[in-house]
């Protein structure tokens, strides 16, 4: 491996998430242990076109590196240039989308499409790898459906044009982002000779997941999605756990209230007061987590369009609970 590809040994990164992986939760996870993060997809045809939505999602904060920026499209010479548009701002690595199932993407040739056309992948990966200096990586999954998993055939071929680093989305097309992913698939590619990182995603849910499947399946880092949306400590939790082999003491009520009023003030500053407040509703159930009888003050937070009066009913919230203790 060269010293590009050893960064990933050992990491635990912060899946690129559609509308949730935006500077904010990603500088937020950062801080509380991803050790690399992704920007959501951004649309090579978006870029090209200077479209102000893909424009605005390159922005990073320096604090978040290394982080990749994850463009996709079905058009190998919209994805050359919008690497070069990517590279243009600096990253620390560009990644590519072969794996995202909805019907728009996949079903138009990009993202998960790209599993039913190999030479078409191999085309794209080829010649983005050829058009830009910083490394390139590509995030797919297993195949199309149960009847086609190629996966093996692709890290192959991939780690042949010179893809520095492969993440796999452990489930099919088929799946979506639910259900069982098969964890195994990561050893059997690393036992078809792939030397290449091999970055092991889907379905990891707990630290008990991040150690197992270390410990089981070969995996050179570990990726996750969901669950750092509903626990955005899973990534220090999962390090304490690796190193110590038992839980830390769940995040104290103060702790988890000020990081949802620090995510959130980024976020509003960011977007904007509006965007950022309505946008920001997705997160409250993960820092809310675990406390007892929140539901009340989740549905009057849900029904704020401004910053300060939710600053004021968090606070006061811990206020109160520190009370109790
Ligand atoms: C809301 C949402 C948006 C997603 N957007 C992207 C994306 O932009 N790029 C990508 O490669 N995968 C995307 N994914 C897939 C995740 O990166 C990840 O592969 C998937 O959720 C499986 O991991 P998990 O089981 O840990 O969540 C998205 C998943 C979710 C739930």
């Amino acid at each position: 491996m060269n010293d590009f590809q050893k960064k990933f040994i050992g990491k635990i990164a912060l899946a690129p998430m559609e509308d949730v992986s935006e500077p904010p939760f990603r500088l937020i996870c950062k801080r509380l242990g991803a050790d690399i993060v992704y920007t959501e997809f951004i649309s090579a045809e978006g870029l090209i076109r200077d479209a102000v939505k893909a424009r605005n999602k390159l922005f990073f904060y320096e604090e978040e590196r290394p982080l990749s920026i994850q463009i996709f499209g079905g058009r190998d010479e919209a994805l050359i240039e919008a690497a070069q548009i990517s590279e243009s701002v600096n990253p620390d690595f560009i990644d590519i989308n072969c794996g995202c199932w909805v019907k728009d993407v996949a079903l138009r040739g990009a993202g998960a499409g790209l599993l039913k056309d190999l030479p078409k992948m191999k085309q794209i990966a080829e010649n983005v790898v050829k058009n830009v200096k910083l490394p390139v990586t590509l995030k797919t999954r297993l195949g199309w459906d149960k009847d086609s998993i190629v996966i093996i055939d692709v890290a192959k071929m991939l780690e042949e044009i010179g893809i520095q680093a492969l993440t796999v989305h452990c489930r099919l097309r088929s799946q979506g982002n639910k259900g069982d992913a098969d964890w195994s698939w990561v050893k059997r590619i690393k036992d078809a000779g792939v030397k290449m990182p091999v970055i092991l995603n889907g379905n990891i849910k707990s630290p008990e997941d991040v150690k197992f499947v270390f410990e089981n399946y070969e995996c050179d880092a570990v990726m996750i999605g969901q669950a750092a949306i509903t626990n955005p400590w899973i990534f220090n939790q999962s390090k304490y756990f690796l190193k110590n082999g038992a839980l830390p003491d769940e995040p104290s009520i103060e702790e988890k209230v000020d990081v949802c009023i620090e995510h959130l003030r980024l976020a509003v500053e960011l977007k904007g007061e509006k965007l950022g407040v309505r946008e920001f509703r997705k997160h409250y159930s993960g820092y809310l987590r675990n406390i007892k009888d929140v539901n009340k003050l989740r549905l009057e937070l849900m029904g704020f369009d401004t910053f300060e009066p939710i600053k004021e009913k968090l606070e006061k919230f811990k206020e109160e609970q520190l009370a109790l203790i």
